[in-house]
């Protein structure tokens, strides 16, 4: 070949790996409601960033007239590019190809990606749509999806992992979503499971169809394994790029800082009335915390699960933050299985990429019963009070009402490292309720007395003016300080700022052994 031929090689097969699956498998997709691997590419990065690495890279497989199919790029397209600015690396499973099956080469090329996002410190971004292992390379895939499960516990907490699914994603082909950080699903066109409807049926004879067994409001409502349901994929990849846009690229860069135009002395008098005067009636926690956040802004991350405690991103004064909140309004904030696990790994987030925690606390205690303690309360609840242990990261705690028992402790007390500890002054830090304790201490007594219902609310307003209050904790030092609710965000500000170059750290050790 001479060189103009070389050139014009060059050009055809680029040319070639364009084409996917072809126009008939392209045209199916997009019948699907469904855009092919690239389009999705195309959305997701700055426009004219994305560099493509491997697209000639091709399967290996001879068997079952596989050799007689090659295809430049083998179902999946890797490469780097920018999203806002920021590098990312990316790879897009291809429908159209094999069903984006995943061979041999085409584990590689992601193992290749990742290797390189880990040296450079780099976020990976998965957009997935997979019919899964392909069929006819055997063990040889299953092999594939092995390395690229290792590479991504290894690279979790040290580089964000965001995994969209835009179509299949079942068997074990799971597990790699599952590792990483963060899951989107888009409603309708996406599903996981482990095994599909009909081994269901099979082997437990239910009658299940995929959307219910795995679609994304089943996995954002029920199981919590997807943290953003999406409406559809443009959707999804706004959601990636607004995720993006809180978390740092990597464990060794500081949290994200943009710039602020709220003044931080916004005193907002609304919150000082947010507190029902009756504290056994509910309110909305998202209220106060759109109010003291920038632009009142909350990116609230696995909204549809576990409402009785909130998580999510929000800035202060430019900078990121995680958020965890009980949420009264929902069976009273109070903290159960789901809300433990939702919040505790979400606290190992952010403590793993250097984002600063706010804690806003009213929870009445661990929700009572048999469903709870033989679902593994204890371990569960176990794995929140854990994180907020081992979390180095600056952690403010506002306690706008009810502080109550194991609670109290767990919800980033100043006892495990809460660096600085607030509270309104319609805070209740106690053993328990004024009700309870007063049935409690006073039991003797109540059964004696002739007009029980009079003398228990006579203990209760005792207990309540003794006890249900913040000042026996500030008192202590266990509270730093007690605030009006309309000046907390600037309290907020001034913490944060003096606890930016925080240093802490935990013993040495190859790692802890939180209860799973
Ligand atoms: C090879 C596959 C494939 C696969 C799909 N295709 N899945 N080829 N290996 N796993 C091919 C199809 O043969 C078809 O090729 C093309 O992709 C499109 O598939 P369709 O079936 O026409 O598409 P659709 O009707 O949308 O159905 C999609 C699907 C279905 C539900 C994903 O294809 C399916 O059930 N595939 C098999 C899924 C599966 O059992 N995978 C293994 C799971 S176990 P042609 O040439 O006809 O267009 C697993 C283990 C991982 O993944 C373990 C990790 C540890």
């Amino acid at each position: 070949m001479n060189r103009k031929e070389q050139f014009a090689h060059l050009e055809k097969l680029e040319q070639e790996s364009l084409q996917g699956g072809g126009e008939k498998r392209i045209k199916a997709q997009h019948d699907k409601g469904k855009l092919t691997a690239r389009e999705r590419i195309n959305l997701l990065l700055d426009e004219g960033s994305f560099v493509e690495i491997d697209r000639f890279v091709t399967h290996r497989s001879h068997e079952f007239g596989l050799d007689k199919q090659r295809i430049l790029g083998d179902g999946v397209i890797t490469g780097y590019g920018f999203i806002d600015g920021r590098k990312v690396f990316v790879f897009s499973q291809d429908f159209t190809v094999f069903g984006g099956s995943l061979s041999e080469s085409f584990a590689e090329k992601i193992c290749k990606i990742m290797d390189m996002a880990m040296k450079v410190g780099v976020p990976v971004i998965g957009l997935n749509d997979s019919g899964g292992a392909r069929i006819q390379e055997g063990v040889i895939s299953l092999g594939g999806y092995a390395d690229i499960f290792l590479r991504n516990t290894l690279a979790s907490g040290v580089i964000p992992q965001i995994s969209c699914i835009m179509g299949p994603c079942a068997g074990g082909a799971v597990y790699s979503p599952a590792i990483t950080d963060f899951i989107l699903m888009v409603d309708k066109t996406s599903y996981m499971f482990v095994t599909g409807p009909n081994v269901v049926k099979t082997v437990t004879h239910e009658n299940v169809d995929s959307e219910a067994l795995g679609g994304a409001k089943s996995h954002a409502s029920k199981s919590g394994v997807a943290h953003f349901v999406c409406k559809n994929e443009l959707d999804g990849i706004q959601k990636i790029k607004k995720l993006l846009g809180y978390i740092p690229s990597n464990n060794l860069d500081d949290p994200l800082r943009i710039k602020n135009e709220d003044p931080p002395e916004r005193a907002e008098e609304k919150l000082d009335d947010v507190i029902p005067e009756d504290s056994s009636q509910p309110y909305d926690m998202k209220e106060i915390i759109h109010l003291i956040m920038d632009e009142e802004e909350f990116f609230e991350v696995q909204e549809s699960f576990a409402g009785n405690i909130l998580i999510g991103f929000a800035r202060l004064n430019g900078l990121s933050v995680g958020i965890i909140a009980n949420q009264p309004s929902v069976l009273a904030g109070v903290l159960d299985i789901n809300a433990s696990i939702k919040a505790a790994r979400f606290i190992r987030f952010c403590d793993a990429f250097n984002i600063p925690l706010i804690t806003f606390v009213d929870v009445p205690g661990f929700l009572p019963g048999t469903e709870q303690e033989w679902g593994g309360i204890i371990k569960h609840g176990a794995k929140l009070l854990y994180a907020y242990c081992e979390a180095t990261v600056p952690k403010i705690t506002i306690i706008t009402r009810k502080a109550y028992g194991g609670a109290y402790d767990v919800m980033s007390s100043k006892h495990i490292r809460g660096d600085i500890n607030l509270a309104w002054p319609t805070a209740e830090i106690a053993v328990m309720g004024p009700k309870g304790a007063a049935e409690i201490i006073f039991r003797k007594e109540l059964s004696k007395s002739k007009n029980p219902e009079s003398m228990l609310a006579e203990k209760e307003k005792l207990y309540r003016e003794k006890f249900a209050n913040p000042y026996l904790a500030a008192e202590r030092g266990y509270i730093d300080e007690v605030i009006r609710p309309k000046e907390t965000r600037l309290r907020l500000i001034q913490s944060m700022q003096i606890l930016e170059n925080k240093v802490d750290e935990n013993p040495r050790k190859k790692h802890g052994n939180i209860p799973l």
